[in-house]
């Protein structure tokens, strides 16, 4: 399996109880790079672009508003099948059905407060990375 970037971020959830660190360890044990990082605070409506494929969906408001609550996390992770490896070190997107050892299962709250996202295709990848990094802040 080649090489593959992905996006991820630790949400509002996770860094209000000072878990950036926790998390970041259990991606790179998985065997992720972490070649970008930032903290930022989302805007409503910057969240709202970022999930706007969720529009029609009844949560997607509750959603935007619980991205811009707090800080969050941004990352570009890197390594061999990095998009399957960390959607597996995540855990279902319910901490309630998350496999054990994994970060939802351990750390999310609940399906809206879970704690971190992951992208879940390569396209989807390129497009959120471009959305928070620029290509001169990617340092493999
Ligand atoms: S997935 O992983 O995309 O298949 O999961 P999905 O169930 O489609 O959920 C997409 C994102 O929406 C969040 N979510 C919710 N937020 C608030 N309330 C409710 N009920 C809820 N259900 C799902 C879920 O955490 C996913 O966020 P991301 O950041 O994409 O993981």
């Amino acid at each position: 399996m080649a090489i593959q970037r992905t996006f991820s971020i630790i949400k509002p959830d996770a860094t209000k109880r000072n878990l950036t660190g926790a998390i970041a360890a259990k991606l790179e044990a998985a065997g992720l790079r972490i070649i970008a990082q930032k903290r930022i605070h989302l805007t409503k409506a910057q969240a709202g672009v970022f999930y706007e494929v969720h529009k029609e969906r009844p949560f997607y408001d509750e959603l935007c508003e619980f991205m811009a609550s707090e800080p969050i996390v941004v990352q570009v992770l890197e390594g061999e099948d990095a998009i399957a490896k960390n959607r597996e070190v995540m855990g279902a997107t319910n901490p309630a059905e998350a496999a054990d050892g994994t970060i939802r299962k351990e750390y999310a709250l609940s399906i809206g407060e879970n704690s971190v996202h992951g992208s879940d295709a390569e396209e989807t990848a390129a497009v959120e990375i471009a959305y928070f990094f620029s290509g001169l802040e990617l340092v493999g």
